[in-house]
């Protein structure tokens, strides 16, 4: 099983939802990785707040680099999971058949079913902002890494 998630700049909300994820998930198992659907921020490393954030968490995000998504990454994955309505918007755009549609989802409708919530974007506010975000990813990706975990027994 192969996970991408991904956001605007890849250096806010997706590396802490691949750092989460991967926290929950047997790596032998699942493979996870992150992507911007810009490339802004190319080859940087996460937003110094997410690193922190995931650190108090006991979760090391330091090793992550931004890259922009690439129209392969619809071979290379099962499920890409976005952040917002825009990146779910733009990732689409990019889709070229039903299977790859298929693929995309808002991370939130995982734990909040149906209701197409976005993950607010930190970068312009203060630290409460990523604790937030945090908060909300830990709880989305508890629900995925339930479901595969149930999936493998
Ligand atoms: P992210 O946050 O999409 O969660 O990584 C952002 C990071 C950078 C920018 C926007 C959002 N930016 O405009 O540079």
């Amino acid at each position: 099983m192969k996970i991408l998630m991904v956001c605007l700049g890849n250096i806010c909300r997706s590396p802490l939802a691949e750092g989460i994820l991967q926290s929950k998930v047997n790596s032998k198992h699942v493979f996870v990785d992150s992507a911007g659907t810009s490339g802004f921020h190319e080859g940087e490393l996460p937003d110094n707040r997410s690193i922190e954030v995931a650190f108090k968490n006991n979760i090391d995000i330091k090793q992550q680099r931004s890259r922009k998504f690439v129209a392969e990454d619809f071979e290379n994955f099962d499920l890409i999971y976005t952040m917002d309505e825009s990146n779910y918007k733009d990732i689409i755009k990019l889709s070229d058949n039903e299977n790859d549609k298929q693929k995309v989802k808002m991370i939130l409708n995982e734990s909040y079913p149906n209701q197409n919530l976005s993950v607010p974007d930190p970068y312009y506010g203060g630290d409460d902002g990523f604790k937030n975000v945090f908060q909300m990813l830990n709880d989305a990706c508890e629900v995925i890494a339930s479901k595969i975990n149930n999936d493998a027994r």
